[in-house]
């Protein structure tokens, strides 16, 4: 079994995609084994993107994710880290194929609904930052 970590982005939460986005993951048959509605401070946001510090649009990405709620979950099942990321979608919605969340419901590649962990080590780091009692 493995754990990733996913979080619906402000723009994800605002347009009431919250329970489209779980129960996709539910049908596919993973379990949702934590989860919060919360708004972030950009210190969280800044550890959570760390490997993107230094990019040209990390500030955009820190202000946007801190301007709304984000719903924040850890979600389990066999190959969950691969398998979310592509019933996730490509990150730019040019890219990202119908029947992916980015692809269904994504205009922007910063206002793009979700993110998720995108390796066993990325997942473990994100989920000590925002489940640390997962660990
Ligand atoms: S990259 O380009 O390989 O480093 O991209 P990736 O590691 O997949 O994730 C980049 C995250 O930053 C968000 N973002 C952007 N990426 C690229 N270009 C622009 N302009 C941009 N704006 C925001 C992108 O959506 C990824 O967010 P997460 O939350 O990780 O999916």
């Amino acid at each position: 079994m493995e754990k990733t970590l996913v979080i619906i982005k402000p723009d994800g939460v605002d347009r009431k995609l919250v329970g489209e986005i779980i129960g996709r993951y539910e049908r596919k048959g993973f379990r949702i084994i934590a989860a919060k509605m919360l708004s972030a401070e950009r210190i969280t946001l800044a550890d959570h993107y760390e490997e993107h510090i230094g990019r040209p649009y990390f500030e955009e990405l820190i202000s946007y994710m801190v301007e709304g709620r984000l719903m924040v979950m850890a979600v389990e099942g066999e190959n969950a880290i691969e398998i979310v990321r592509m019933m996730n979608g490509h990150k730019d919605p040019k890219q990202a194929l119908p029947g992916t969340i980015r692809g269904d419901f994504a205009h922007s590649i910063t206002k793009n609904i979700i993110h998720a962990s995108d390796s066993k080590e990325t997942a473990e780091r994100e989920i000590r930052i925002w489940f640390p009692e997962l660990i």
